[in-house]
């Protein structure tokens, strides 16, 4: 009998290596991670340059440039300048939506190399930007190329991933995000000090950088064979799919594929299908885990913690170098997260992350509630002051990127079964974009009403989703894909939606102690 522990795939051993050719194409996919972090690194940096206010952004720089006595809470709050950085996310949510279509009609690589286009031309319009309407357009194009990028990339990775690998490449693709956000956040430190106020251009420009890369592999990545498959090309997905694992005898693997295309395409309606009673667990978790991601408030730090940080008290240059440091951080806890996740289990990384980000908030609020008081004037800042607000954020982004950071994504993609995967997987990415949307077009205007309370607001929602891991998401480290149906029929709230036989699969049937393979 086949042993089953941490097997994804109906308890079957395909044969096949990590070859060079698939981690190098993986590598090279993994780039849409990077396009999309060093996005969400860039925009707070370049909203704190004082040149790049003076051209485009007067008023904020005027009132930024007032008495420090003044309200400190408010200086940042301008509408136009929160439509510069959340314009990019309204936009990658129109494109996701379109992206899903053209992914499963032309393939994962006509959607990567249209996003990698969309996403070079907004760099060049953005870094030469004259005028605020171009720079909007500049990331409403970016936006589009995140959308098509973001629908794609986890795609073509997980089909091109040995499934063995598959874990692990999915964090890949979420550190590579972060990887994305520390480049974003040095190069605005150093871009920041060039004489002449230009460095900006630099800034957004650079965009281009990640954009050629992804545009140029998608030129050379060979599509998936899933993808070939399903667009009628049989015979080369086979001869591809030898390549790509480094062996000759693909044939049980290249027959599963065939069968999983085949049963997928039963599925008329997959939205429709997505609402039955067996998929309420599903549905809830594909809206309910990015909501909650997102409001974890991560992106407030991601977006805007150069203001955030001259909001209390430090100067321009010692804000750009904290995000630098909150930066390393993130990238080195989605380390640990990659180490731990199939050791310790996303509940407890849940629950751990969760409890560590709470107790954050709570320091956060009390030394700025205490120092900057309602009014929002902090008289003289002490500098123990400012390194205790540095080391408790630092604390949280660690709780985050080895918690809601990286499950946010794996979660979700592991617990769909396949005939409503792709569905969800875009309810997933659309919730995302539009909380994230959401919280960078509020955040300003929030902190300038909720004050030092704005912390509160967020460790709130903490408390909440905790609650919510502990109570209702089961373990899922270490279950086969195709026998995930087990963990929600056995389930004290969920089993009253997924009967015994939902979910059923050719080859298995499952022991008195859990999962075992039908013998073949
Ligand atoms: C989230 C982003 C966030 C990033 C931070 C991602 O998982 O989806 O919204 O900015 O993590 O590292």
């Amino acid at each position: 009998m086949p042993a089953v522990g941490g097997i994804a795939t109906g308890g079957k051993e395909y044969p096949g290596n990590l070859t060079p050719f698939v981690t190098v194409t993986c590598v090279v996919a993994a780039m849409g991670g990077l396009i999309f972090g060093y996005d969400i690194g860039i925009s707070g940096g370049v909203t704190t340059m004082d040149s790049f206010l003076r051209k485009f952004f007067p008023s904020v720089y005027r009132k930024k440039m007032a008495d420090t006595t003044t309200n400190q809470y408010c200086k940042y709050d301008s509408q136009k300048l929160t439509m510069f950085t959340s314009s990019l996310y309204l936009a990658a949510l129109v494109a996701s939506i379109v992206a899903s279509t053209v992914t499963r009609k032309f393939g994962r690589r006509p959607s990567m190399l249209f996003g990698g286009i969309l996403f070079c031309a907004g760099a060049i319009i953005n870094g030469a930007a004259k005028a605020v309407w171009m720079l909007i357009l500049g990331r409403m194009l970016l936006g589009f190329g995140i959308g098509f990028a973001n629908q794609s990339v986890p795609l073509y990775l997980s089909e091109m991933a040995p499934y063995k690998y598959r874990g692990a490449l999915n964090i890949g693709f979420q550190l590579s995000i972060t990887i994305g956000i520390l480049v974003a956040n040095i190069l605005n430190y150093f871009f920041a000090k060039i004489k002449g106020g230009w460095g900006w251009r630099l800034s957004l420009g650079g965009a281009m950088v990640p954009a050629l890369i992804i545009t140029i592999g998608a030129l050379v990545l060979p599509d998936t064979p899933n993808s070939m498959i399903e667009r009628g090309q049989s015979h080369e997905a086979r001869e591809k799919l030898r390549r790509i694992r480094g062996i000759d005898d693909v044939e049980e693997e290249f027959q599963d594929l065939v069968a999983a295309s085949e049963e997928s395409k039963k599925v008329e309606n997959p939205w429709r299908n997505l609402l039955q009673r067996k998929y309420r667990p599903h549905l809830t978790m594909a809206v309910l885990i990015p909501f909650f991601q997102q409001f974890t408030g991560i992106n407030v730090i991601m977006f805007y913690a150069p203001v955030l940080f001259e909001t209390i008290g430090f100067k321009s240059d010692a804000s750009l170098m904290s995000s630098v440091i909150t930066g390393c951080v993130n990238v080195a806890a989605t380390l640990v997260s990659i180490y731990g996740v199939d050791k310790w289990g996303r509940r407890f990384l849940f629950l751990e992350g969760g409890t560590q980000m709470l107790i954050c908030q709570v320091v956060v609020t009390a030394a700025i509630g205490a120092k900057f008081g309602v009014d929002g004037t902090p008289g003289d800042l002490p500098k123990w002051y400012a390194i205790v607000v540095v080391l408790f954020i630092c604390i949280y982004v660690a709780g985050f990127a080895w918690s809601w950071g990286p499950l946010g994504w794996l979660v979700p993609s592991e617990i769909f079964p396949l005939e409503i995967r792709s569905a969800a997987q875009s309810i997933n990415v659309s919730v995302n974009m539009i909380f994230t949307f959401l919280i960078a077009q509020v955040f300003l205007n929030m902190l300038c009403h909720l004050k030092f309370g704005l912390f509160l607001f967020f460790a709130f929602f903490v408390l909440v989703m905790s609650v919510f891991i502990y109570f209702f998401l089961p373990e899922t480290k270490g279950i086969p894909i195709e026998e995930m149906g087990q963990v929600w029929k056995t389930h004290w709230y969920w089993s009253r939606y997924v009967a015994e036989e939902d979910f059923q699969y050719p080859g298995f049937e499952m022991g008195k102690n859990g999962p075992a393979v039908k013998e073949v």
